[in-house]
């Protein structure tokens, strides 16, 4: 009998497809793939629709790349001018990319793939070349619907070898690439910063790819807005796969959503509450949480397992995590997950409840007590993975989506003024004071994205300079939201940048009341010529033989060939990893060492409070302990952890 296509969309849901639970754990909402039934229920019936029921049937044909663009990248507005790519591909390329990590010997690596058709099978498999010349399949996984992504986790990794790998689907679709060594032996760790992949601009992003192919990284860092098509995620991250995949094969990467990918123009999630009003800033998630779900694990699952894994409110999923790639330990934080939203909370005092213009406001007023930041968890967490150098770990870095400052003053236009966007980590002020603070005591640096205009400041606590560096990354493509760095008085600050080329550099408070250091920053010259947008990436190189971090930042149309000229001005910036704890050094102590172990990990308690000054791994086999104030002081050392009290009362006068 001939099998027509109306009588298999009629069986598929019978023969062709089944829900899992097993993989991520969780019963997913999940309807058939009939066409008729709606996986976001009925109120959300549009919800991913190129990539549901009969996405076969709704066209979606790709555009020409840069097809919406004039000339000099002039991006019209988004929509119809820039569809996503089909979805509809031929049958032996609908693996459409992979990314892994793998952490204390466990391999965790998703594939993405072009939706399937009913009668396909709904499997995929990952097969490894390893001790020989032969592919040998070592896992499968269901390829999961809404999503079309699968996920593979393998134990008893070795992360010393180089192990090529590839993900299959029936006969002859895969995608290839290589889980790479861990590259403890290395003495510069490069990793590469990038955020805000505007979908108004489509097509690929060659001088971005060919740029990092020779850089090298040893880790990417996608910080958030891989993709702007707010309901259409598994397209927008189909997209992104394309335009990215040819550097993520072959290295690890982290990837987290930021308000965009989950469909917000912001985000204060709030720990999972339903955000019911226009721009959301009542707090939580606009869309199902089956969706914020997908997303979410279509472009976290394979990061290194939670510590604290348990869902927020409503079951949504958490994926903060700790990942060590060639002795640089990264705490990936969710910046948005446990945070308040402003609206009822705090005064309004601008057109919106999360905009702030009334220059005679108080910042302590909004500062008020029970408002998150990075929620409670999140700061244990923090402070746990802040004195554990297990794994190998020399050096640390503070991954997240946005920065702890207000470090931009006009917004979405080029004489746009705001005093202070309360979607940025500057606010709530005392919780971006205890993030700071644990970041300090690990003496760690601070990468995000989000804010479409790059810049490097230090971080003030109780006074400019005291707290550690935080690196924002330029827009990969910055066709959304463009934002400048523009002091009204158009003066640098006290203590500015010597030599620098950039003429605002110095102390400033941002509008939050928040003491911010600016070394350098990458404004926009002309929005409408994309050479003059102010595209780039951040690449981030951290020398643990001589404890520096060197803060590069590449324009998009920048040659790497023409050294670090061709960098924005102001870039690059190296500092010591110490100088990420500015406090004032008031004496030093006597010099820790610990018999038979080379690099002991120290820690610096106050006795009088009791508080972490900080826990350092030694770079040599003695380590003379530095202190700010007078006072009498705990030394602990230890292997990876400071288990070991070397000395008390130790007395500075
Ligand atoms: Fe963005």
């Amino acid at each position: 009998m001939n099998i027509t296509r109306r009588l298999l969309l009629k069986i598929s849901p019978l023969f062709f497809w089944r829900a899992s639970s097993s993989v991520y754990g969780e019963p997913s909402v999940i309807g058939s793939q009939s066409g008729t039934e709606l996986p976001f229920g009925p109120e959300f019936p549009k919800l991913d629709s190129l990539s549901t029921g009969e996405w076969w049937a709704k066209g979606g044909i790709a555009a020409p790349p840069n097809a919406n663009k004039n000339a000099k990248g002039k991006a019209k507005n988004a929509g119809a001018a820039n569809p996503p790519p089909t979805m509809d591909v031929p049958r032996d390329e609908v693996v459409c990319f992979a990314y892994y990590t793998h952490q204390n010997g466990v391999l965790k690596m998703s594939a993405q793939l072009f939706p399937l058709k009913p009668a396909e099978d709904r499997t995929a498999r990952l097969e490894l070349k390893q001790g020989s010349d032969e592919w040998k399949e070592v896992a499968k996984a269901e390829v999961l619907y809404p999503g079309w992504d699968a996920h593979f986790r393998v134990e008893g990794w070795d992360g010393s070898q180089n192990v090529p790998y590839r993900v299959r689907h029936g006969e002859k679709a895969m995608f290839e690439g290589l889980i790479r060594r861990d590259p403890v032996e290395k003495e510069v760790i490069v990793v590469a910063n990038l955020s805000c992949n505007s979908s108004r601009t489509i097509g690929p992003r060659t001088e971005i790819i060919d740029k990092l192919r020779s850089h090298d990284p040893d880790v990417l860092f996608f910080g958030g807005d891989q993709t702007y098509r707010h309901t259409e995620h598994t397209a927008g991250w189909i997209e992104f796969g394309l335009q990215f995949r040819d550097i993520i094969r072959d290295r690890p990467t982290v990837c987290i959503p930021d308000d965009h990918d989950v469909g917000h123009g912001n985000l204060w999630g709030e720990s999972g509450k339903v955000s019911t009003i226009e721009g959301d800033s009542d707090g939580g998630f606009r869309y199902p949480v089956a969706y914020v779900n997908q997303v979410q694990r279509q472009q976290s699952w394979h990061l290194p397992d939670s510590p604290d894994p348990a869902p927020v409110n409503r079951d949504i999923r958490v994926y903060f995590t700790r990942m060590t790639v060639g002795g640089i330990d990264f705490a990936i934080l969710e910046d948005r997950k446990f945070k308040s939203g402003p609206a009822g909370k705090i005064p309004q005092m601008g057109p919106r409840p999360d905009h702030i213009n009334d220059p005679s406001y108080d910042p302590k007023s909004i500062d008020l007590p029970g408002l998150e930041l990075l929620g409670e968890r999140q700061e244990t967490f923090l402070r746990q993975w802040g004195q554990d150098y297990s794994g190998g770990a020399e050096m640390k870095c503070v991954l997240s989506a946005t920065a702890f400052c207000g470090a931009v003053h006009m917004h979405g236009g080029r004489n746009s003024r705001l005093l202070a966007d309360l979607d940025c980590n500057g606010w709530p002020q005392s919780g971006r004071k205890r993030a700071l603070l644990e970041m300090r005591r690990a003496w760690a640096p601070h990468l995000c994205g989000d804010q479409h205009l790059a810049v490097v400041v230090k971080h003030g606590i109780e006074q400019f300079g005291d707290g550690p560096f935080g690196f924002t990354s330029p827009a990969i493509v910055n066709t959304i939201y463009g934002r400048w760095w523009h002091p009204l008085n158009e003066q640098p600050g006290p203590n500015p940048i010597a030599n620098s080329p950039l003429p605002w550099t110095g102390d400033f408070k941002d509008g939050l009341g928040n003491p911010i250091s600016m070394h350098a920053y990458a404004n926009p010259e002309d929005i409408q010529d994309e050479k003059k947008r102010a595209d780039g990436y951040g690449l981030i190189r951290f020398d643990k033989k001589n404890r520096k971090i060197t803060f590069e930042c590449w324009p998009r149309f920048s040659k790497v060939a023409d050294g670090d000229k061709a960098q924005f001005p102001g870039w690059p910036i190296t500092i010591t990893q110490e100088s990420n704890d500015g406090r004032k050094v008031y004496a030093h102590l006597p010099s820790v060492k610990l018999v038979g172990v080379l690099n002991p990990v120290v820690q610096i308690i106050a006795e009088s409070t009791g508080e972490i000054l900080y826990t350092v791994r030694s770079r040599t086999e003695s380590f003379q302990p530095r202190v700010y104030a007078p006072g009498k002081y705990s030394i602990k050392a230890g292997k990876d952890k400071p288990e070991t009290l070397i000395a008390e009362n130790v007395e500075v006068s």
